[in-house]
């Protein structure tokens, strides 16, 4: 299972590095991270880790979103097209697709536009967990749908599972087995405490201080 850092954030990624395969940005992440130039922080973070960095395109009309998608490719080979899943963008997926360049397609809502993201070709497909928990409805499930989906005809278009707001939706989506996950920086940081792993440390600590003082 992949798992990238979902953050524009260099002291976030540079803390984490050792432990992620790659990052996922988006416009927001970038507004707060970069002050507008989204490609000197895309390159740097190129420079931090080794894996798939996502960068996401800004542009609202097709010709523009091709022409942004194929500048952002050039920042470097780890770059990931991020495009949203609509017809323009699955139009586009497919001719970056052609030319061997990555994408990740996102704002993934519904199994089938997954499904249309496969067929273009994307290297990744994002469905959004937390967002459509937020107006009732089973993101968690909607991963399920598309894992049996693409493991059902064979398709290589690998899902990332984003929108991740708890660690329980980390071990839910871990144990369908889905490729991919990005989380923000506090989840990430979840997983590694637990109560009783900080309790345990400090009855062990107590313990062997008293006996070393016999
Ligand atoms: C990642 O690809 C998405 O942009 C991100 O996970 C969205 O998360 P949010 O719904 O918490 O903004």
């Amino acid at each position: 299972m992949e798992i990238f850092l979902d953050t524009a954030d260099i002291n976030e990624i540079k803390l984490y590095k050792n432990f992620i395969d790659g990052v996922t940005t988006n416009p927001t992440l970038m507004a707060k991270a970069s002050g507008g130039d989204y490609v000197s922080v895309a390159k740097e973070i190129c420079n931090i880790v080794s894996g798939p960095v996502s960068v996401e395109v800004t542009a609202q009309t097709r010709e523009a979103m091709l022409s942004e998608a194929l500048e952002i490719a050039k920042i470097s080979e780890q770059v990931c097209v991020k495009l949203p899943c609509t017809f323009d963008g699955l139009e586009i997926c497919r001719t970056l697709s052609k030319k061997g360049i990555s994408t990740n397609m996102t704002l993934c809502f519904s199994p089938l536009q997954a499904l249309m993201a496969a067929k273009c070709g994307a290297t990744y497909v994002s469905p959004f967990v937390g967002r459509l928990d937020d107006i009732c409805q089973d993101g968690v499930n909607l991963i399920e749908e598309i894992v049996n989906i693409f493991d059902a005809y064979g398709y290589e278009t690998r899902v990332l599972a984003a929108s991740i707001r708890g660690v329980q939706h980390f071990a839910d989506v871990a144990a369908i087995g889905v490729d991919a996950i990005t989380v923000p920086s506090k989840i990430l940081k979840q997983c590694f405490e637990h109560p009783l792993t900080t309790k345990g440390l400090e009855i062990f600590n107590n313990d062997w201080n008293n006996v070393s003082k016999k």
